[in-house]
């Protein structure tokens, strides 16, 4: 099998829906200082593109979860792979995602996050896929984009590791090579 990848929101649709959010987030960050976290590794491109218009005094942390493998459905379970660096205590802290699907690897992250009594802690994604969703009320704070339910790739999003590199978001098919 062969994949094949075309365009679903291109780079220029998706530089701007990302100044957008940002002129909110600030806007609704007025007067604190932000902690961005992060979730490896396919926030990195979007919490990039995401600070590089903050205005607001901002701050960044990194998480890792896993739940997928090398498939395109997810395993259900999800593991912490890699710890914040800082004590997120009486800080406002914004989770800053890829996508959301299933919403198992959020909620799993959110109740270890919530436990360290943060002062705020709001949700941010690139992509929400909805339809998908396992876990009830898991709703984004700050979206860019909602699709429907199809394996995207690009902007940090991969398959198998691969395709983060490209510069918009499409959708992978498998075809008879
Ligand atoms: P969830 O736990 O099912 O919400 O899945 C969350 C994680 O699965 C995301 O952070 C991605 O890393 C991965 N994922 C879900 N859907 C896609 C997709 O369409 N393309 C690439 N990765 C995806
Ligand atoms: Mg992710």
């Amino acid at each position: 099998m062969k994949e094949e990848i075309r365009v679903l929101i291109s780079e220029e649709d998706l530089y701007a829906r990302i100044r957008e959010l940002a002129d909110q987030i600030n806007r609704d960050y007025e007067g604190k200082e932000l902690h961005l976290l992060c979730t490896l590794k396919g926030a990195v491109f979007f919490t990039c593109e995401l600070a590089k218009h903050l205005t607001v005094p901002v701050k960044f942390t990194f998480v890792k979860c896993s739940s997928y493998g090398g498939s395109t459905t997810s395993s259900g379970k999800v593991h912490l792979d890699l710890d914040l660096d800082e004590d997120i205590k009486g800080k406002d802290v914004l989770v800053v995602e890829d996508i959301i699907d299933t919403g198992n690897t959020l909620s799993f992250l959110i109740d270890i996050l919530d436990a360290r009594q943060p002062t705020s802690l709001k949700l941010c994604t690139m992509l929400d896929k909805p339809s998908r969703r396992r876990v009830e009320g898991l709703t984004p704070d700050y979206n860019c984009f909602t699709i429907d339910d199809l394996f995207v790739v690009g902007f940090g999003l991969d398959y198998d590791q691969k395709y983060r590199n490209l510069p918009y978001i499409g959708v992978v098919s498998f075809v008879e090579e």
